[in-house]
């Protein structure tokens, strides 16, 4: 049985049958025949954080391949008043078919996949948010892959992160830009450096060094073919905010860093944005600025994780 709560949990093998599975899905999206795989399954959604664009888009597309979603506030069940992961894990498998789960800290959904009997998607951690990869990279593969070899589209080209490079995104696009086989580049201030979990989470799947750091934007997005930033704070580090505006102010994508990327380079983020912080409102509206196909595309990649997912645990 499979789980998604890392990028690499898909081997290379496996990307260009999910890409393609996304791509389908999205073709027949409303129409008569469209696939629905989950019928008669509910699946869990517990979110301990805020979220639009994962929980929606879950909720629609375990919809629209015929499932239940039941979507549960962590502070609602009795997980938020201290009932273990390992009960939660054992109950929710006696009751659902999957567990979509957006928390803090990472050990959890590792617990809930450990401990449980059904698949469980990560839509999000402090460590990494591997739905938003996968759904950027399919994205990306749309534009770059004029429909035919999707993956193989993305293969050398060169992502730039700029901003909080220690954050879930940036993770998780070092593991996804690895796995892929693009090149990244992360810029940012000194001292916002990845979790020790990250680092040797990167060296255990083999990817050690696979990425470059400088404290220099413009050095970062030289020939970049993606300019990619995400909030300079995180849920769950508010109490930072003042610091963190100040120190990563040089990393704001503007007009001026992004024409030093490449010439018909595109503008990412995987929202919510605060406009004149991390990005100018100038750069989210440009034409190169992809950020609402990438917001759709959560839905179709997501659903396509789903169907593999389901299909895993009948086996
Ligand atoms: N990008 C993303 O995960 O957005 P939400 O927090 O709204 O789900
Ligand atoms: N890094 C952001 C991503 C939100 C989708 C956060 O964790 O708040």
């Amino acid at each position: 049985m499979k789980h998604f709560l890392k990028e690499t949990d898909f081997t290379r093998s496996e990307l260009p049958g999910l890409f393609a599975l996304a791509r389908d899905l999205k073709r027949k999206r409303g129409k008569k025949g469209a696939p629905t795989p989950l019928k008669g399954e509910t699946w869990a959604m517990i979110f301990s954080k805020s979220s639009t664009r994962t929980r929606v888009s879950f909720e629609v597309g375990i919809h629209e391949l015929g499932g239940n979603p039941l979507f549960l506030n962590r502070n609602d069940i009795q997980l938020g008043r201290g009932e273990t992961i390992a009960d939660t894990a054992r109950v929710l498998s006696r009751f659902v078919h999957g567990l979509v789960v957006r928390t803090f800290d990472h050990a959890e959904v590792q617990q809930l996949a450990d401990i449980g009997t059904i698949p469980v998607i990560n839509a999000l951690t402090d460590l990494l948010h591997p739905c938003q990869i996968l759904a950027d990279a399919f994205t990306l593969a749309e534009r770059w892959g004029h429909g035919k070899d999707l993956v193989g589209s993305l293969r050398g080209r060169k992502i730039a992160f700029v901003g909080d490079r220690g954050c879930n995104v940036a993770n998780s696009w070092i593991l996804g830009a690895n796995l892929l086989g693009m090149k990244i580049s992360l810029a940012g201030p000194p001292g916002f450096d990845a979790a020790p979990e990250f680092d040797q989470l990167l060296a255990r799947e083999g990817f050690a060094g696979g990425y470059k750091f400088t404290t220099d934007a413009y050095e970062a997005v030289k020939d970049a073919d993606v300019v990619y930033t995400d909030v300079w704070v995180s849920m769950g580090k508010e109490e930072e905010t003042k610091e963190r505006i100040r120190v990563m102010t040089p990393y704001a994508v503007t007009k001026k860093l992004f024409a030093a990327a490449k010439k018909d380079a595109l503008f990412m983020h995987c929202l919510p944005a605060h406009a004149g912080q991390e990005v100018t409102q100038e750069i989210l509206d440009d034409p190169r600025s992809i950020i609402f196909d990438q917001a759709e595309n959560r839905l179709h990649m997501q659903k396509a994780i789903l169907a593999t997912l389901a299909a895993s645990r009948r086996k």
